[in-house]
């Protein structure tokens, strides 16, 4: 079970902390359970280093420039985030894809360069409403995995974890049914296991919070979620992740 929060553009290094402090007290460690933060990379240390005594607790980047280091202002490093203490990395949120233009070729390149570097990649796949409505779910979520991770060796696609997340259920308070997540997470698990990666874990994200999540994680495809807004309170967040646990 990996229960993922991803503060996008919220929470600042003092905030974090607080947030840990309080969420941590909240919340001790469960057989099976991950925690996982994707903070702002300015409070990446804050939270890597208030949350470090944690054994069940990992914490990531939201995007990573795939370049080891170079003249690429605004970016972050696979090498930088992790000596701020990130041991994963976001890739492909469908903010970094649909506001920031990243491409599948993009995806790809992030994939290979968090893996080089040792950190875990969790891939977003997702269609916009528009997809849904043509009947072409199935095809975009494939596509954007199989670019993302189809030249990999299977050793390597093994460390992935990957997240199905609807563009049209982030943040608009809109989730998928736990049947429509379950259906698109079978075709994910089929492609995996094509590709020699079965037991890679897969997240559903979209909307989810404390009236939700119990019927999401109810289901057997689903083993674990990625949140924002619902994420961002820590007394919030202990709670999504309790009533999820189940
Ligand atoms: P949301 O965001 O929970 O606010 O819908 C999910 C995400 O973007 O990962």
């Amino acid at each position: 079970m990996i229960f993922a929060a991803n503060w996008k553009m919220h929470l600042g290094p003092a905030e974090v902390r607080r947030y840990a402090e309080r969420f941590l007290a909240k919340l001790p460690p469960r057989e099976a359970r991950r925690l996982v933060f994707f903070p702002s990379p300015v409070s990446l240390e804050a939270a890597a280093h208030a949350m470090q005594a944690r054994g069940d607790v990992m914490v990531g980047a939201q995007d990573v420039y795939w370049e080891p280091k170079g003249a690429f202002t605004g970016a972050t490093s696979v090498p930088l985030a992790a000596a701020a203490g990130a041991s994963c990395a976001l890739v492909g949120h469908s903010e970094r894809r649909h506001i920031f233009g990243e491409t599948d070729a993009d995806t790809r390149r992030k994939v290979t360069a968090l893996l080089q570097g040792g950190l875990v990649p969790f891939l977003c796949v997702g269609e916009k409403l528009e997809q849904r409505d043509a009947g072409e779910t199935e095809a975009v979520v494939l596509r954007q995995l199989r670019a993302a991770c189809e030249a990999l060796p299977v050793s390597e696609l093994q460390k992935l974890v990957i997240a199905y997340e609807p563009v049209w259920a982030i943040g608009t308070g809109r989730n998928a049914t736990p049947e429509d997540a379950a259906l698109v997470h079978r075709s994910l698990r089929g492609a995996l296991t094509t590709l020699g990666a079965p037991a890679v874990p897969i997240l559903y994200g979209g909307s989810v919070n404390a009236a939700n999540i119990a019927s999401l994680m109810a289901r057997p495809e689903i083993e674990g979620v990625l949140v924002g807004g619902a994420s961002l309170d820590p007394d919030g967040w202990a709670e999504v992740v309790r009533a999820g646990t189940g």
